[in-house]
């Protein structure tokens, strides 16, 4: 089977984690990095988180890099009280893992994204599933990129629903509104997987309760990582009786794009007044007939939720 070169880039918290776990499981995809972000936690936490998990799952050799540590526009990022209550203060529901073995790269996480976009060019799939200030600075450096990077599959947005954040944005995007508004608006192929799907496609302790009987390592941590997001989400949205699987659906749909239907739309990203960070049709460009984001609107969940439960179980069965 051809593998699917890709690139995670994560401010690791607990939807993030099971995004690693969806990428290390599934058996089309070589992931060559891990690229950290800030968001549900500080930049170099989110690194050392990735580097905990992928040891919880055996996959070692995948080497992380540290991102840009807040968006250009500022001087400093605080992580927000609603990121800590929905992903612990570690970002990882405050369940403990070993020190990792392996450090962080000393390559920067953008010098690592523009060189792997030169050497594998439409072979690369990079799935932001933070703020796209990485992937903004990337572009500013090399601006190249844009025709050599395959496809982005991002998470982050919300074209047909509120946001998450402010009744416009959704957090990753509310991070850096003028990151997102430069890739949103470049050549870039991208798709978004925003909040349209991922608040359809939900996790209950039915699933985590299957993963802590496999008596593994893996299997246990993983159910306690995400019964505490579980938990957190029964308290912030009770009406949801789940969890949101952001991040892995990301994953999910850049593998196999049949799992949503989709617009193909040109955007750009709001980046003043009140509904700054909202992600929506571009006025000037809106008859173009050539699109640049394809965004998802409906996900079969069914069958997601299968696949995904496939991939996370026969991975935590082995660790
Ligand atoms: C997104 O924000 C982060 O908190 C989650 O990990 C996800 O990527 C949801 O809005
Ligand atoms: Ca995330």
């Amino acid at each position: 089977m051809a593998k699917r070169k890709m690139i995670l880039d994560l401010d690791t918290g607990i939807d993030d984690a099971m995004a690693i776990a969806y990428a290390v499981g599934a058996p089309d995809v070589d992931l060559i990095g891990i690229i950290s972000s800030y968001g549900n936690v500080v930049v170099d936490q989110a690194a050392y988180n990735s580097l905990q998990i992928l040891a919880l799952l055996g996959a070692t050799d995948v080497p992380v890099f540290v991102g840009e540590p807040h968006a250009s526009t500022t001087e400093h990022f605080d992580v927000m009280a609603i990121s800590e209550q929905i992903h612990g203060k570690n970002g990882i529901g405050e369940v403990d893992l070993p020190t990792p073995t392996r450090q962080p790269e000393t390559q920067s996480g953008v010098d690592f994204l523009i060189e792997a976009a030169h050497q594998y060019g439409a072979d690369l799939t990079l799935i932001p599933t933070g703020p796209l200030t990485n992937l903004a600075a990337a572009l500013e450096k090399s601006p190249d990129i844009a025709h050599l990077i395959g496809n982005v599959t991002l998470m982050g947005g919300a074209l047909t629903v509120p946001g998450n954040v402010s009744h416009y944005a959704e957090a990753n995007i509310n991070q850096d509104a003028e990151a997102a508004n430069a890739v949103f608006t470049s050549d870039l192929d991208l798709t978004m997987v925003g909040l349209d799907v991922t608040l359809r496609t939900l996790l209950t302790k039915t699933e985590t309760s299957q993963w802590r009987a496999l008596k593994t390592t893996a299997g246990e941590k993983f159910a306690d990582i995400v019964d505490y997001y579980i938990a957190a989400y029964d308290i912030t949205s009770p009406d949801l009786h789940g969890c949101a699987l952001h991040d892995p659906l990301a994953v999910g749909v850049a593998l196999d794009p049949t799992f949503v239907t989709t617009l193909g739309l040109n955007m750009y990203v709001e980046t003043t007044g009140e509904d700054y960070g909202r992600t929506i049709g571009d006025p000037a460009r809106l008859d173009d007939p050539k699109t640049n984001v394809t965004v998802a609107l409906t996900v079969d969940k069914d069958r997601y939720l299968k696949t995904f439960m496939t991939y996370l179980t026969t991975l935590f069965k082995a660790n």
